[in-house]
């Protein structure tokens, strides 16, 4: 990347994910510090690509809540695009979880943040399609759900929008974002259901070789819940990660629901396992 871009001089990398590389950026003649999400440079010619990116600046352009990055417009140097957005100025939750520096209440605490973000974009028909911890950013004790970047908008607000192919992250999707069926909010939160117990187990409800692998595992393979891989996790945490993981939409609870659910006070007195794995992603059209 160059030193500059538009009327922003870049300062460092913020983030790097399968679409674009994020950075940090002030701008030369006010001085705001500001993200720019940047497509890669492979990505930015084909057009379906920078439809979308431009789709993900618009739906950012519309949503105002606390959990979601400011936006703040796009920017263009030599016929590259940026979206210009509020700098979340700590790291994600997915890098914070590797390195072990995160109490579970904590986890509870930004999950439960996160869910406010999704009750708000699920209110106006938008499926966010790539919830997982890398897709939250954490500075201190603020989280923001970030990257819209796959998300649909139901035009008609039918709580439900169809897309044109299985997209999102292998271990995170539902089965129904899979099958290239209709999608409501229930897809992001059974996303959530596996960030959940990723982050408190070190493992996913189904490990595989491939996104493939993963896929048939989630169809066929037999679900080990998040307690049997982890026999001190509550009770009432652990039944609410496996409902958010029913393999049937209508039976997972909803973004409210699991605001008012995610009580930090599950783990007090409980003592869960470190990270320590090596985990390998698999992203899938994107
Ligand atoms: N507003 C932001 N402030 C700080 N870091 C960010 C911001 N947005 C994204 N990042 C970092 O950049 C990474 C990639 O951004 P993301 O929007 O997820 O791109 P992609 O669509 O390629 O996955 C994130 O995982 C995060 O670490
Ligand atoms: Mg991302």
């Amino acid at each position: 990347m160059k030193s500059s871009f538009g009327p922003y001089n870049i300062q460092q990398t913020l983030g790097e994910g399968a679409m674009a590389t994020v950075y940090l950026g002030q701008h030369r003649s006010t001085g705001a510090v500001h993200a720019l999400k940047h497509l890669h440079p492979h990505l930015a010619s084909i057009p379906a690509i920078k439809e979308q990116f431009c789709n993900e600046a618009k739906l950012l352009d519309s949503l105002e809540h606390p959990v979601i990055p400011r936006y703040f417009g796009k920017v263009e140097d030599e016929g590259r695009l940026a979206i210009v957005m509020e700098w979340s100025t700590g790291t994600n939750l997915d890098e914070l979880h590797e390195k072990g520096s995160l109490s579970d209440r904590s986890k509870l605490h930004h999950m439960a943040q996160a869910a406010t973000a999704l009750a708000y974009a699920h209110a106006r028909g938008i499926v966010h399609r790539d919830v997982k911890p890398e897709n939250i950013l954490i500075s201190g004790d603020e989280t923001k759900l970030a990257d819209f970047g796959l998300s649909l908008i139901d035009q008609n607000k039918t709580q439900s929008c169809t897309p044109q192919s299985p997209q999102g992250t292998p271990y995170f999707m539902a089965p129904e974002q899979w099958r290239v069926e209709k999608l409501n909010g229930a897809a992001d939160m059974y996303s959530v259901g596996v960030s959940l117990y990723y982050l408190l187990t070190n493992t996913f409800p189904f490990e595989g070789n491939s996104a493939l692998d993963i896929r048939a595992k989630q169809a066929f393979g037999t679900k080990v819940s998040a307690k049997t891989r982890h026999p001190l996790l509550c009770t009432q945490l652990d039944e609410l990660i496996t409902s958010l993981l029913h393999s049937e939409a209508r039976f997972r609870p909803s973004a409210k629901e699991v605001v008012r659910a995610l009580n930090p006070s599950l783990v007090r007195r409980r003592k869960l396992p470190k990270p320590s794995k090596n985990r390998t992603q698999y992203l899938l059209s994107r």
